[in-house]
């Protein structure tokens, strides 16, 4: 495993739900954090008790390029390293093939895919630089199989395994490592409505942060393309 000390992780969307669990597990394991939020100051709010010696928060939103490059260019001048780069944001919208709402496509796209892909693309340089660069999209379950009719979500979630793939290709010989996380059902607010399943029965947020933990610490030779992780049992994972 490597040493968390001095590595700095980006975390996009960590003022709630599985970011912040990803940011408090990272913070605990002594890693350097860049958070990144829409609303600033829920985000302040929402980790202040872990202060601000090995932690910085950024506005961050997927909607707005600008506030990408200001975020990565404010971490590079506070800490003056990235290692690590977990792009969590996201949103779920329910469309079907049969929708006619292209601007609801448009925002699962911008928000889901190109998000992350501007990110990756902005925090590549310093990524390589590492040596031992990391990148951690949440994808999800929805992006390994098509169970109900949500064409929008589980299409912008395939496109995430893509670009995942598509990365690993690129920076491979630059000791970049890069995986999609595929979870099912994990107990935040974009599954409180979700009735098919019991809250308690959902993956615990901190579970799924301990698992990205432990992919950013894998040394470059042991990389993780893909970590499917689920809740219950389907046929095919
Ligand atoms: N929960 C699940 O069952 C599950 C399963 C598989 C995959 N995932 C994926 O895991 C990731 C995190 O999900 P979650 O369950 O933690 O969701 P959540 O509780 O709904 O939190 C979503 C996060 O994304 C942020 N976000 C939304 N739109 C954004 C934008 N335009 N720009 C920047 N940030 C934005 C939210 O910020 P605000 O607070 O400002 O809205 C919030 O921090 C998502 O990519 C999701 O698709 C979740």
């Amino acid at each position: 495993m490597l040493s968390p000390q001095g590595r700095v992780i980006m975390v996009s969307g960590a003022n709630r739900g599985i970011g912040l669990a990803v940011a408090r597990c990272l913070h605990g394991k002594g890693y350097g954090l860049s958070l990144g939020g829409r609303d600033t100051e829920a985000l302040e709010a929402a980790v202040a008790d872990l202060g601000a010696e090995r932690l910085m928060t950024h506005r961050y939103d997927a909607l707005d390029r600008a506030s990408s490059e200001a975020w990565v260019a404010a971490t590079v001048a506070r800490f003056g390293r990235i290692d690590g780069l977990v792009n969590n944001a996201g949103i779920v919208l329910h469309l079907t093939v049969e929708d006619d709402d292209e601007e609801a496509f448009d925002r699962l796209w911008a928000v889901n895919v190109k998000g992350p892909l501007r990110m990756i693309r902005l925090a590549l340089p310093y990524l390589k630089e590492s040596g031992e660069g990391r990148i951690v999209n949440l994808a999800s379950a929805s992006a390994k199989r098509v169970p109900n009719t949500n064409a929008g979500y589980a299409m912008s979630k395939f496109a995430v395994v893509a670009l995942t793939h598509a990365t690993r290709q690129l920076v491979w010989n630059d000791g970049v490592r890069v995986t999609a996380v595929c979870p099912g059902y994990v107990a935040t607010d974009m599954t409180a409505g979700v009735a098919t399943i019991a809250r308690q029965e959902m993956i615990p947020p901190g579970d799924l942060a301990e698992l990205v933990a432990t992919v950013i610490a894998l040394p470059n030779n042991a990389a993780v393309a893909e970590l499917v992780v689920n809740c219950r049992l389907e046929s095919t994972l």
